[in-house]
């Protein structure tokens, strides 16, 4: 277990948090929150990983991630609107893209809204950059940006990170 700021700690996601997960999902997409079953169908190792995060065991955020031979996919990450800004966003990438350096894996990918300016700036500082867009990918008609990060000899800027990791 890792804490960030002395106060999140930071997991890998059991299949007993779905239900948490589920919850704070809801607070977290307005539209198109994923069912409980959406995490369930992935959450199957060794490809599909979630970590959580936690204050006093309550669930404040959560990211999901699937893993194929070399490359990875970032799935989906939440984290519920009264604990943003503090730090969890930032760990909860930081811990899954170490496992994913320990695995071998070599590129890390996601799609995001070219509108979701917090999210772009969280990748960005993990040194991601857009290798495409995928017109209309949302069901409300807007565009996905595809970012890649190259984890092995290549952009990847969390080595052993603490904090805040940018340069
Ligand atoms: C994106 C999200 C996960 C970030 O979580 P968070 O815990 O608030 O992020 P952190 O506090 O760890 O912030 C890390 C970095 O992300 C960026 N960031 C986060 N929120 C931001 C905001 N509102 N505006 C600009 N940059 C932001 C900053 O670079 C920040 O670093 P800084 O605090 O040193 O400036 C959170 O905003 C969220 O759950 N959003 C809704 C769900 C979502 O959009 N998920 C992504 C789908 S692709």
């Amino acid at each position: 277990m890792k804490t960030v700021a002395g106060l999140v700690s930071l997991r890998e996601m059991l299949r007993s948090d779905l239900r948490s997960v589920a919850s704070a999902e809801k607070k977290t997409f307005a539209r198109d929150a994923w069912k409980l079953k959406d995490f369930s169908d992935l959450l199957r190792p060794p490809t599909g990983m979630g970590i959580v995060a936690e204050v006093n065991d309550t669930l404040v955020g959560y990211l999901i991630g699937m893993q194929g031979a070399d490359e990875a996919e970032l799935l989906n990450i939440g984290v519920i609107p009264e604990a943003r800004r503090r730090g969890v966003g930032r760990g909860l990438m930081k811990i899954w893209l170490e496992r994913l350096f320990e695995r071998g894996v070599k590129s890390v990918y996601l799609d995001v809204r070219t509108s979701n300016h917090p999210a772009i700036q969280l990748y960005e500082s993990f040194g991601f950059n857009v290798a495409g867009c995928r017109p209309h990918y949302y069901s409300d008609g807007e565009d996905s940006l595809v970012m890649k990060l190259a984890l092995a000899g290549g952009t990847w800027r969390g080595s052993r990170f603490d904090g805040d990791h940018r340069r």
